[in-house]
């Protein structure tokens, strides 16, 4: 069942490798845990049992399929656009997605709490709702800069019932939640689960990811071919750790004649180091937080300051999948300014009548200008990640309206 799912091209081999990214956890009691944990996420995929309860959340809870929607205001600037509406799920977001499936899997090893991290809090949201349904405790680490950037997301979190724990190290977002939940883990190791927000990390988690939000793809593919006739030009997705991009293009790698575009946000510009998350465009090959992949690094090795108006997409690292992807050159990383991500903001927003999750609006941001290069012929599908509820007071504070 799980390998059908997965393209070949984007699963790592033994040691947990895509091409010379990704790998396993060298911490020896971490390594154990995480091994057994790939063992128990390789087992219930092929569980008909487990297969059947995630299906049947994903259309009875989470509302799945997510439709796809023609933009045909934003279309009249050449190319067609259409969005893949992940932001209609429940809880607004891609990210319930693999929650789902991670509680489920908590559940089924026997474990009672999940721990993760959240940049945006929408990951934090999916998790604290996944454990309320399947009656897992949550702990979400979250950086203070964030905290008060999203704070919609923490109310929900808090009502939902779990116990946010606020990071304030370094710049107080999303890689020092990393490592704060890292190291809270460490310690519950007998009872909980790290349940990871993106497709990053040690193995499994950047295959369990990619696994648990592959339904986005194989939706996508199949009802675009049913609704639109054919296959879209292009696939394209925001990228912050590569969830959701990896979810859509999977379903596509075999279709040479899509492309498949990941954005990243180029924050204030990429010519200012600190003041962006380009991971792709600047970053250099290593090895952060348990995995190898292009990251932001200073010459001594440790990430790099980075900045996005999403903080969903405010990580120094990506996912491995998409390091390989670059590499052999089936991927193409594009970026979008902050600035250009306001702006698409406000025209899907005014446009269309939908308000984008800000990190999203990075992937409408390079569509928009990749629609006016392309004649109305050609067709760009969008992953609308996520939904901008959480982002109108901090937009509000931004622009003048
Ligand atoms: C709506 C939305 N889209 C995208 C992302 C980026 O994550 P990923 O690259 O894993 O899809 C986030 C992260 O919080 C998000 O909330």
């Amino acid at each position: 069942m799980a390998k059908e799912q997965l393209n070949p091209m984007i699963l790592p081999d033994s040691a947990g490798n895509f091409g010379k990214h990704g790998g396993k956890i060298s911490h020896p009691e971490l390594a154990e845990a995480l091994e057994e944990l790939g063992t128990a996420f390789h087992n219930i995929i092929g569980d008909e049992e487990f297969i059947n309860e995630m299906k049947r959340l994903q259309a009875t809870y989470v509302g799945r399929p997510s439709p796809i929607y023609h933009a045909k205001s934003l279309s009249q600037r050449g190319a067609q656009i259409f969005l893949k509406r992940e932001d209609l799920n429940h809880t607004g977001a891609h990210k319930i997605n693999h929650c789902i499936g991670e509680a489920l899997l908590a559940k089924k090893i026997g474990k009672t709490k999940v721990i993760a991290e959240t940049g945006a809090g929408q990951h934090g949201v999916a998790l604290a709702t996944a454990s309320a349904l399947v009656g897992l405790e949550c702990e979400i680490h979250m950086g203070v800069a964030d905290i008060a950037k999203e704070h919609p997301n923490v109310s929900r979190m808090k009502i939902l019932g779990a116990k946010i724990v606020p990071v304030s190290s370094g710049a107080g977002t999303l890689k020092e939640a990393v490592d704060s939940a890292f190291e809270s883990y460490l310690v519950q190791m007998d009872t909980a689960m790290f349940a990871i927000g993106s497709a990053v990390g040690p193995a499994p988690y950047p295959e369990m990811v990619a696994y648990f939000q592959s339904v986005v793809g194989h939706e996508a593919r199949e009802q675009f071919a049913r609704q639109y006739g054919g296959l879209p030009d292009e696939v394209v997705a925001c990228v912050g750790g590569g969830s959701n991009a990896i979810g859509l293009f999977n379903a596509f790698i075999d279709d040479e004649s899509v492309a498949l575009v990941g954005v990243e946000p180029a924050g204030e510009g990429l010519d200012k180091p600190g003041r962006h998350a380009a991971t792709m465009a600047k970053g250099t090959f290593g090895n952060i937080q348990g995995f190898n992949c292009y990251y932001l690094q200073e010459e001594d090795g440790t990430p790099a300051a980075v900045h996005s108006i999403a903080s969903g997409l405010d990580y120094p690292g990506v996912g491995p999948q998409h390091c390989l992807l670059k590499d052999n050159g089936r991927g193409r990383y594009e970026s979008a300014t902050d600035q250009e991500c306001l702006d698409a903001f406000l025209i899907l927003s005014r446009e269309e009548g939908i308000i984008p999750a800000l990190e999203s609006s990075h992937a409408v941001a390079y569509a928009l200008r990749r629609a006016a290069e392309l004649d109305s012929s050609k067709r760009l599908l969008v992953n609308l990640s996520g939904r901008g509820d959480k982002d109108i007071d901090y937009v509000l504070g931004k622009i003048e309206l």
